[in-house]
């Protein structure tokens, strides 16, 4: 996804990614940083860092002696991060709304990413740029969505957007780069072609009771926004009905959010 679309979709997006934090934001974040055991003193950076889910962790992780650089392209999530960490009075936690493919900052010794990489225009291209900002022996910490988990929602959501936006076929099925990295062995791969090594993989079962009016909110509040980027309120309403319906024919009521988190070193 193009950053400056994606800035624009996960702004707007504030609201309801907020209302999915608690159940799915904010664990799978403290699941990413229980991986990358950020230790006191260490400077991270959290790439696509959102509001903060990843973030706020790792800054507790490394204490008032650390730092923690927390870049997203969307401000509306990046101003509710900085918000929390005010509040929590985190000063070693900066946030910064930027593309994080031109961040220039560190090095560091962690630099983890979220649900982000297979955003990223050119994916193996932007996680490079990633663990160039680490310092040798740092580590690069990925979470991605396992197989057979968000990857059967999303083409529900593409599908009940379709008949409003017909252009959504011109793009083929595939809407990230996400499935590179839905299997353990397929992460492990990739990063080792990005030439990273002593490479572990953890993969973590997570699922959420899915109700058709949290299943909406999820669709606004992810980026299956994009797919209704502009409709307006009698076709969104229609694409709601038929994502819910969609759902059901599926027999889909869990969300199966489970996930696999690598860390990776740099030579
Ligand atoms: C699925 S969200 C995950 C957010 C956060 N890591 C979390 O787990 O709560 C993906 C995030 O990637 C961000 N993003 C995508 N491309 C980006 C880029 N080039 N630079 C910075 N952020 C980017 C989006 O704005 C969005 O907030």
């Amino acid at each position: 996804m193009n950053p400056e679309f994606a800035a624009g979709v996960f702004s707007a997006a504030r609201a309801e990614f907020a209302d999915w934090s608690a159940r799915l934001w904010r664990p799978l974040g403290a699941i990413t940083a229980a991986v990358a055991r950020p230790a006191p003193g260490e400077r991270v950076l959290d790439a696509c860092c959102g509001a903060g889910a990843s973030a706020v962790p790792a800054a507790l992780a490394v204490g008032p002696s650390g730092t923690v650089d927390a870049v997203d392209v969307a401000e509306g999530l990046v101003e509710q991060g900085r918000q929390e960490a005010a509040a929590l009075g985190l000063h070693q936690l900066r946030f910064t709304a930027a593309d994080v493919l031109s961040w220039t900052g560190g090095p560091y010794d962690v630099v983890q990413c979220c649900y982000g990489v297979f955003f990223f225009p050119d994916m193996d291209a932007g996680t490079r740029h990633l663990a160039s900002l680490l310092r040798p022996g740092g580590r690069l910490v990925v979470s991605s969505w396992l197989e057979g988990g968000m990857a059967r929602i999303v083409p529900i959501g593409r599908d009940a957007a379709l008949p409003e936006r017909p252009e959504l076929a011109e793009h083929g099925e595939r809407v990230n780069a996400s499935d590179r990295v839905d299997t353990p062995a397929k992460v492990r791969d990739w990063l080792s072609s990005l030439g990273l090594r002593d490479i572990t993989v953890q993969q973590v079962s997570f699922t959420q009771p899915l109700h058709p009016d949290d299943a909406w909110t999820l669709y606004l509040g992810a980026a299956m926004r994009a797919f209704v980027a502009g409709l307006p309120p009698d076709a969104l309403e229609r694409v709601r009905a038929r994502f819910v319906a969609g759902l059901a024919e599926a027999g889909l009521d869990t969300l199966d959010a489970s996930t696999i988190v690598a860390v990776a070193h740099r030579d």
